[in-house]
């Protein structure tokens, strides 16, 4: 059976960048708080540039072309991961598509929030194994701060999350490397702890003027709650991987958590009992860029030389739905 591979990664933010020192000048914050509760520094935004997803993707596999020296059309299908599409129909690949000049190639939208990258790694790597294609582009990309709410009632949600892209060329191989294995979850009745859900097909009188002053038109989340269970569910869905290839945790050679808060990236390290080296991190550069998170993490482990032909890797996804995974990659 074929084996499915990263065969190289690459990521785009934009070039705005919001420090906490920005975001204490819109709403009642501090540099201190945000970092000290979450390890964050800065984020880089879109700002008034009317960019979507689509277009930060663009820009992430044009630099990830390059650094292959492949040519784009060689890709047979394109996985986008992502909770802020650029429109409600049709999803961010098709615009994505078009705009990168892709033959007419299939697209596929993933919807799964932070644990979108997890998702999109685990449906390419069987389209993979299935022999069906063999050059798969995986995207993870979002603009947040659309949505976010830069004023004093959104600030326990606005300095968490940043945009960027990552771009990802999985592609088929005969040799022992590559996805061991992939574990998705998702738990439904923890919809509300974090969610946008207006405007919506389901809340069809939402946009007035009420409705705005409520500001339910921005997303919500309350943050403890998300924080109780990302450390259980993180812990969970890793050693559940590991178990599932008889590995233990010391075999492991590098964890690539989503990257939400600093503190949550410790605590899964602590619980795990590796030491800090073996959990990657730069939230502080990013905040959370959802379903990028873990491509921008991962292009920067290996541009730091932190990951090596054959070592165990282990990329772990936690976040709305709740949604969680977790994907086994021998390198
Ligand atoms: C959001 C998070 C940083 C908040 O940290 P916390 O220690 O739980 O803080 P709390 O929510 O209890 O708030 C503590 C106080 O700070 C205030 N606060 C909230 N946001 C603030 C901000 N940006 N600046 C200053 N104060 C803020 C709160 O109003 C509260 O004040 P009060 O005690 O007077 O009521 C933390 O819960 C978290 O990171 N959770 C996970 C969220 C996440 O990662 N989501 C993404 C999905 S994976």
């Amino acid at each position: 059976m074929k084996n499915s591979f990263i065969k190289d990664i690459a990521f785009y933010v934009p070039e705005k960048i919001l420090t906490n020192d920005d975001l204490s000048t819109m709403m009642d914050t501090s540099d201190e708080w945000i970092k000290t509760r979450t390890g964050i520094e800065k984020r880089h935004s879109t700002g008034d540039t009317n960019m979507g997803p689509a277009d930060l993707a663009v820009l992430a596999s044009n630099k990830l072309f390059e650094k292959i020296g492949m040519d784009k059309n060689e890709v047979d299908f394109v996985v986008f991961a992502t909770s802020t599409p650029d429109y409600y129909v049709p999803g961010s690949g098709a615009l994505f598509q078009e705009k990168m000049g892709l033959d007419n190639i299939g697209v596929l939208d993933i919807r799964q929030g932070c644990s979108g990258f997890t998702y999109a790694l685990s449906v390419a790597d069987k389209f993979i194994k299935t022999e069906t294609y063999s050059k798969i582009l995986v995207i993870g990309a979002e603009v947040q701060t659309t949505q976010l709410d830069f004023d004093n009632d959104g600030r326990g949600t606005a300095v968490l999350f940043g945009d960027g892209a990552a771009a990802c060329l999985l592609t088929s191989t005969d040799g022992d490397k590559g996805i061991l294995s992939a574990h998705l979850h998702s738990d439904g009745q923890f919809i509300d702890v974090l969610s946008s859900s207006h405007p919506s097909s389901k809340y069809k009188d939402i946009i007035n003027e009420d409705n705005i002053k409520k500001r339910q038109h921005h997303i919500h989340m309350n943050g403890r709650e998300v924080f109780k269970h990302a450390v259980r569910r993180f812990k969970e869905v890793i050693l559940e991987g590991l178990e599932n290839n008889n590995l233990t945790i010391d075999e492991v050679d590098m964890v690539i958590p989503h990257q939400a808060n600093y503190r949550i990236t410790q605590t899964v390290q602590k619980q795990l009992g590796v030491s800090e080296d073996k959990v990657f991190s730069n939230v502080h550069n990013y905040g959370n860029t959802t379903a990028a998170s873990i491509g921008i993490a991962l292009t920067e482990a290996l541009e730091q030389n932190k990951i090596k032909k054959g070592d165990i890797v282990v990329l772990a996804s936690f976040g709305a739905g709740f949604q969680w995974g977790s994907v086994v990659i021998k390198w």
